[in-house]
């Protein structure tokens, strides 16, 4: 097994020729805005790196814990508590930085369809405050909005290239969809220096249980029943998490303004496949799991073409089953993590969301 994406960022000492030494990351507490701040603190001497994240119930402090463990990354760290459709805060924190990287977001589809209006606030508002704070700031920062493969819809077949036709069908992804339309307009009508990507289905530590692998992992430790959607066939390509961090990094450098990068896994797998494996790795059964009513509006398959980020020197090299392993293993070893995401509002999103579909599960 290869180290992978981490090992393939730009390593050492910071150039001083590097044109995003300063950079502001937005949803910097979360799943994939926590690694890329811990992968590029660790990897590249110099980089200073403000986090500005409104700490949600998918937020956590204690997601960027090994960088405050080392003196030297951790004073090249700032965090703000702050929400991203804050004009004055993002203003004055534009300021300051050569780039804006955008991973905040309500990122779970099924919440989406429970409450969706915090996906619009954060994903449309939050995007624009954001966008016209890079166009107003006199340096004229680079923007990078970080997107999903959603934006495609089901895909029947063949693989999403980045000029397809954009066709969203959960709350979620109509919002997703939304925030790239804005940037897009920000490139043409006032020339800002945007770039866009889209990823896959992205796993590994610090993922938030409320997901497919982590829900699954946690639930299995507990012996808990596994809640699979439908016939458990929808096909996902999956990404690992320092992968997508590493894809995101090298769009930052190196991608076309006004450009849209997919950044793909190349891992298509049916989540039953998903589900086997893991269970394999946990040593645990088939007999846990539980067919249950499907997600309305269900997406069957992503897959994604990942060939204009490859001609760009980029594609993604960790294994599935090394992937997986390390995630899994990371669960196990860090039970009070997830644990603790899995307190305060948890028990009643639970049961809002399996409660019924587990008591007439099959
Ligand atoms: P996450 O839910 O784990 O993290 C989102 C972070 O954004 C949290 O720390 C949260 O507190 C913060 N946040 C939410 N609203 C905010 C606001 N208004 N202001 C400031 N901070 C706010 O999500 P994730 O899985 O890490 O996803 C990060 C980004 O990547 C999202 O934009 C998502 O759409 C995109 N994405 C995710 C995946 C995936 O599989 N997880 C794949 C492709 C793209
Ligand atoms: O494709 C990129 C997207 O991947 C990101 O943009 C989203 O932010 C991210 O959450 C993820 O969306 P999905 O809906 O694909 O991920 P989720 O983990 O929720 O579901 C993965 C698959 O597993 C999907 O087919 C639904 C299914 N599933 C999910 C859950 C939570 C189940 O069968 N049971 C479940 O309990």
């Amino acid at each position: 097994m290869t180290n992978g994406a981490i090992d393939r960022m730009t390593n050492g000492p910071t150039q001083p020729s590097e044109p995003y030494r300063r950079l502001l990351v937005t949803g910097g507490a979360g799943f994939i805005g926590s690694c890329y701040v811990r992968d590029v603190l660790a990897r590249r001497d110099g980089t200073e790196i403000t986090v500005l994240d409104k700490l949600t119930y998918a937020g956590n402090e204690a997601n960027l814990a090994p960088v405050r463990d080392d003196p030297e990354q951790a004073a090249r760290l700032r965090f703000v508590k702050g929400d991203i459709a804050d004009r004055e805060v993002v203003a004055d924190l534009v300021g300051d930085v050569d780039a804006v990287l955008n991973f905040a977001a309500e990122s779970h589809v099924d919440r989406s369809i429970l409450d969706p209006e915090a996906f619009l606030v954060t994903g449309v508002i939050g995007v624009h405050v954001l966008l016209e704070a890079c166009r107003t700031a006199a340096h004229r920062p680079r923007f990078l909005q970080v997107s999903t493969d959603e934006v495609y819809g089901s895909v029947p077949e063949g693989q999403s290239r980045e000029d397809d036709l954009l066709a969203p069908r959960s709350p979620y992804a109509a919002a997703k969809t939304s925030g790239e339309l804005l940037v897009r307009s920000y490139v043409v009508t006032h020339g800002v220096d945007a770039v866009v990507t889209r990823g896959s289905n992205t796993y590994g530590p610090y993922h938030h249980p409320e997901k497919l692998i982590p829900l699954f992992v946690t639930n299995a430790i507990d012996d808990k029943p596994l809640p699979l959607y439908g016939d458990g066939l929808q096909r996902r390509d999956w990404l690992y998490v320092s992968d997508h961090a590493a894809g995101i990094d090298h769009v930052l450098r190196h991608g076309r303004s006004g450009e849209t990068y997919n950044v793909a896994g190349g891992v298509e797998m049916a989540n039953r496949d998903t589900v086997t494996l893991l269970l394999k790795h946990l040593g645990k059964p088939w007999s846990l799991v539980r067919h249950v009513e499907d997600r309305p509006g269900h997406d069957r398959r992503y897959a994604m073409d990942g060939s204009k980020l490859a001609a760009l020197g980029w594609r993604a090299e960790t294994s599935f089953e090394d992937g997986l392993a390390r995630t899994i293993d990371w669960f196990v070893a860090n039970e009070p993590w997830w644990r603790a995401a899995r307190s305060g509002d948890w028990d009643a999103y639970y049961e809002r969301q399996y409660g019924q579909r587990l008591r007439t599960a099959t």
